[in-house]
């Protein structure tokens, strides 16, 4: 053991941590929070099933019944505590400008000195985890490390499936490795005596980045991405800085491996806002007509992508978990997915069925007719009968209700998922969630055009937010929420990517928008979906292969035309796809005031690139 450096509390940092920072950095963290005890995770299957234990012990886990969910568990959060908090999350860089118009900024110094007192003693009465994390492959030239101190045993266990969490961590680090220091707690000392809650969180809350310094301080919440601090806090807005300074990408993008009946096998990475069906995407199972392709994960939320001395970008998935949203998960959406649940899961909100199993709703909507459980406990432990949702809206489980789970427990995952020379990228597909005017897809003829689609791209809001659903906002490549500097910075990153790629004489990858979530006149979606996104994501393929398939130009890129999707098995007439794909000149016309809007809030720094593309646009549409 290491020596003890803080007065009252045994640091003891077990023979295996060598790195003196490492050290210094925990018992000065110990000292500010005050924890009754200190614990290094080592990232064990008895320590996981110890702390899953006590977390039954506790209150915050129930167990579920084990023959019908093997090795899971459900908890229940907070009512206040259900989702990421974007209006509490901070990029504290040195200048406000460098975090940019999209992020809260406040100075690091004022930040600082807000949290002090939050902080001081706020682990009192609980345990401090240390939780060492590889984001990416143990070792590979595109991971990084992270240490998390966490007063949250449920933050511990989340942290060993959602990253490569545990002991082998400190070989790579090494007595003088480099780290990204993360630290979370829930914001809730316990005095003497007193009892602890199921899920012990605050008001107040604060999810705080320092881009210069590259750390990551989180108050007050115990919940997903607010305090899982490896996947949005590092992973993406740290990393984002990294990669900027480094010259690679990290994105909200999952990564997918698709292999065509002749054996050549593409990689796609795509970006989808939160909650719009990306681990769908990610485990697609090929429907009929689609015989010999195959769909396999590397990931389904975040990607890292380097560039090679090939002028190849290789792609990582940074995580080693799924955190993903239960409802409107079933064996039509995401079969994948659904067997990936079958045993070691962590269930968050979702309803509880009287034989110790879970449910969400949409669940039951794999088969016509299935009958609705007759009683359920809801994610606020209240009873739930059909009867009570019919008289009060009220669901079983939250909007928001995630399961964690390991990749490992995919059927579909990529025999290179954990390789850490990470795969090739062949296409990138940016996905925005519109009723109306984007087409259902549509190719970039360039490298500039697809930034500018990608920058462009508007959604409709979800759950895995707080606050208002279903509002169109601007999430320029799905990274609104978690860009850790200045957008306009980034979209120049992005442009300068590619221009270096194609100066060395690579190959880009192509670029395209897809929207699966075009409206008819019955405000109901036209395009299926799910696994017949296979048809669209075979018509990008064929085009990457040397444009073996045809498409037809219009304003914002190319399209297919009806008769060059693949229509094998599935009734869908050329007037829904007219219905998905038009390009209606006035809503066109209405979108690109909206892009420049874009452009003037985001005008610092804003690439000239992204106004001359437009103009393009608008010459063609009123061509
Ligand atoms: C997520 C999100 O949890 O994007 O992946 O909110
Ligand atoms: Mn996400």
């Amino acid at each position: 053991m290491n020596a003890p450096t803080m007065k009252g509390l045994t640091i003891q940092a077990p023979s295996y941590v060598k790195n003196a920072k490492l050290i210094a950095w925990v018992a000065d963290m110990a000292a500010l929070c005050k924890p009754e005890a200190i614990h290094w995770c080592d990232g064990s299957k008895e320590e996981y099933d110890r702390l899953c234990q006590q977390l039954v012990d506790t209150g915050t886990f129930r167990k579920l019944d084990p023959a019908k969910r093997p090795n899971s568990f459900l908890a229940l959060s907070d009512p206040s505590d259900v989702a990421r908090v974007e209006d509490r999350t901070y990029i504290c860089s040195e200048q406000k400008e460098n975090a940019g118009p999209t992020n809260n900024w406040m100075a690091p110094a004022e930040m600082r000195a807000t949290l002090q007192p939050l902080f001081d003693g706020c682990m009192k009465g609980r345990t401090m985890y240390v939780v060492p994390f590889s984001m990416g492959p143990l070792g590979s030239p595109i991971a990084h490390i992270g240490i998390e101190l966490s007063d949250s045993p449920y933050v511990a266990v989340n942290m060993r499936i959602m990253t490569r969490m545990g002991k082998a961590v400190y070989d790579v680090l090494g007595a003088d490795g480099d780290f990204v220091p993360c630290v979370h707690t829930v914001g809730a000392p316990l005095e003497p005596g007193q009892k602890d809650v199921s899920w012990p969180c605050n008001k107040t809350k604060y999810i705080v980045h320092y881009p210069e310094t590259r750390e990551i301080w989180s108050y007050g919440s115990g919940y997903g991405g607010n305090a899982l601090l490896g996947k949005k806090c590092f992973a993406l807005r740290i990393a984002s800085n990294m990669g900027r300074d480094e010259g690679w990408l990290a994105e909200h993008m999952l990564i997918l491996g698709v292999t065509n009946p002749e054996g050549k096998k593409y990689h796609v990475a795509a970006a989808f806002p939160s909650a719009c069906g990306k681990t769908n995407f990610s485990m697609l199972v090929p429907p009929a007509g689609f015989e010999g392709w195959k769909v396999t994960t590397i990931g389904d939320d975040i990607a890292w992508i380097k560039p090679q001395a090939d002028g190849t970008l290789r792609a990582i998935n940074p995580e080693a978990g799924y955190f993903g949203v239960a409802p409107g998960t079933n064996m039509l959406t995401n079969p994948n997915c659904m067997r990936s649940l079958d045993q070691g899961v962590i269930f968050t909100n979702v309803a509880l069925t009287d034989d110790g199993d879970v449910w969400w709703e949409g669940m039951e909507q794999d088969a016509p007719g299935k009958a609705l459980p007759a009683h359920l406990i809801d994610w606020q432990g209240k009873d739930w009968t059909p009867q009570i949702a019919k008289e009060t809206g009220a669901k079983a489980a939250h909007p928001n209700a995630r399961f964690t789970v390991a990749a490992t427990n995919n059927p579909a995952l990529d025999e290179a998922w954990d390789d850490p020379k990470g795969v090739t990228i062949d296409a990138f597909i940016f996905g925005g969630r519109r009723s109306n005017t984007v087409p259902l897809v549509t190719e970039a003829r360039n490298w500039v055009e697809g930034v500018y689609m990608a920058a462009t791209m508007g959604s409709e809001t979800t759950a895995a937010a707080a606050g208002q659903q279903g509002v169109v906002r601007r999430d320029p490549f799905a990274m609104l929420p978690f860009m850790g500097y200045n957008m306009s910075d980034y979209f120049q990153h992005w442009l300068d990517l590619g221009m270096k790629l194609e100066a060395s004489g690579a190959k880009l990858p192509k670029i395209y928008t897809t929207n699966w979530f075009r409206k008819g006149a019955d405000g109901k979606f036209v395009w299926p979906g799910y696994g017949e996104n296979m048809r669209v994501l075979k018509w990008m393929i064929d085009r990457v292969e040397g444009n073996k398939t045809e498409g037809v130009e219009h304003i914002t890129g190319i399209s297919p035309r009806y008769e060059d999707l693949n229509w094998t098995g599935l009734n869908f007439s050329a007037e829904q796809f007219a219905t998905v794909t038009s390009i209606d000149k006035a809503a066109w016309q209405a979108e690109l005031k909206l892009h420049a809007e874009l452009f003037k809030q985001l005008e610092h720094h804003l690439p000239k690139e992204l106004p001359e593309t437009k103009a393009a646009i608008e010459q063609r549409l009123a061509a």
